[in-house]
Formats: C-alpha cells, sequence, structure tokens
C-alpha cells in the first residue's frame, strides 16, 4: 500500500484552457499515489492557471526565456519538490537539461493516435481536422514520453474511439476528449505507482 506520505509531486505544464488540468487536479485529491504540487504556464492570460489558483492548487507564469534557462527552472522544480511533470496542453519543446533531470518521468498527451497526426503545429483542432481530412475510421488519445522532438517519444498508452462519415472535426474532439477525461489521470496514477524514487 502507498502510504500518505509518499505520494508523488506532480507538476503539470498548461498552455490552454485546463480541461485536463482541472481534471488531474480533482483525481489526485481521490488518490494515495500523488498530489498536483505545481502547475506551471509560459502563456499569458492562460486559462488552465485560472482554473488551478481557483482550485487552490500553487500556479506560476514563467517567461519562455526563463523556461529554457536550466537557473530558473530547475530551482523551482526543487522549491516544490516535484517527481514527475505532466504536459497537458503545453505548446512548448522541453528543454534538454528538464529532460536529463526527470528521465522517464515527464509524459504528454496528444489528441490523436500517434505516430500519426503528430508533430510541429498539430495540436488542438489541427488535429481532428486533419483526422477528418485523411477519412480515419477511428481516432483517439495517445499518452507517451516525451523527449526533445514534439510528439515522438515511446508510446505509453493509446485508447480509441470510432470516427464516422458523418462527423465534423468538433464531433471527433468532443468524442476524443471524453477519452482524455476518462483515462489520463489513470495512466499518470498507473506511472507513479512504478516510480522508484
Ligand atoms: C488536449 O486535447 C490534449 O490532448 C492536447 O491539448 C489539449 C489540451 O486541452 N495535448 P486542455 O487545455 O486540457 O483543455
Amino acid at each position: 500500500m502507498v502510504m500518505a506520505g509518499n505520494k508523488k509531486k506532480l507538476a503539470v505544464f498548461v498552455s490552454g484552457t485546463g480541461t485536463n488540468c482541472e481534471n488531474i487536479i480533482r483525481y489526485f485529491r481521490g488518490s494515495e499515489r500523488g498530489e498536483v504540487a505545481l502547475v506551471l504556464s509560459t502563456t499569458t492570460g492562460c486559462l488552465a492557471l485560472e482554473k488551478a489558483q481557483r482550485l487552490g492548487v500553487p500556479t506560476m507564469f514563467m517567461s519562455r526565456e526563463d523556461f529554457r534557462s536550466g537557473n530558473r527552472l530547475l530551482p523551482v522544480m526543487d522549491r516544490f519538490k516535484i517527481d514527475f511533470i505532466v504536459l497537458a496542453g503545453f505548446l512548448q519543446l522541453v528543454p534538454d537539461f528538464l529532460l536529463g533531470r526527470f528521465d522517464h518521468a515527464i509524459i504528454n498527451i496528444h489528441p490523436a493516435l500517434l505516430p500519426k497526426f503528430g508533430g510541429k503545429g498539430m495540436y488542438g483542432h489541427h488535429v481532428h481536422e486533419a483526422v477528418k481530412a485523411a477519412g480515419e475510421t477511428e481516432t483517439g488519445m495517445t499518452v507517451h514520453w516525451v523527449t526533445k522532438d514534439y510528439d515522438a517519444g515511446e508510446i505509453i498508452a493509446q485508447f480509441r474511439v470510432p470516427v464516422y462519415p458523418e462527423d465534423t472535426p468538433d464531433d471527433i474532439a468532443y468524442r476524443e476528449h471524453l477519452l482524455e477525461m476518462e483515462h489520463f489521470p489513470k495512466v499518470i496514477e498507473g506511472l507513479l505507482g512504478d516510480l522508484h524514487l
């Protein structure tokens, strides 16, 4: 059994509306394995930060320049005693020094079945529009380890939903988003159970 004192501390990095961030915060309030200790963004006016603040979770805005500086970012990770980093709609590449410090401890969620529909510029609605344009009969979500490139790391988990011929990109986005809400926190929790820190 995981004792409360062993709870892993999560940092969630965000750029957007924060539906995943909020869902993760709420989920881990009922988990013995982890807690969200910090939500960080490099986007001014980021809605996800507001949501986290309202939920009473420490938040931080950091300029993109500071984010790319080990002297600024690493002390923050230390101060909040972060064990594991979740990118939840975070649009920046992760700098090498962070990948080095958090080896197999940074994951990302992508709203398609990688390796299809990934890479630079493939985020948000662009992904669902591309899925529609390609005439796919299924789509889904992918959780993967983060590397220095966009959406390129080893796949940890995928979940699928059908795409119907009459679907609009919005329909596809809606159905895929339900998967994220259901599965992403559970995948994180499972990974925390495997961490030997
Ligand atoms: C999600 O679709 C996620 O898959 C992608 O970015 C979106 C973030 O949405 N990486 P939100 O900010 O969690 O609402």
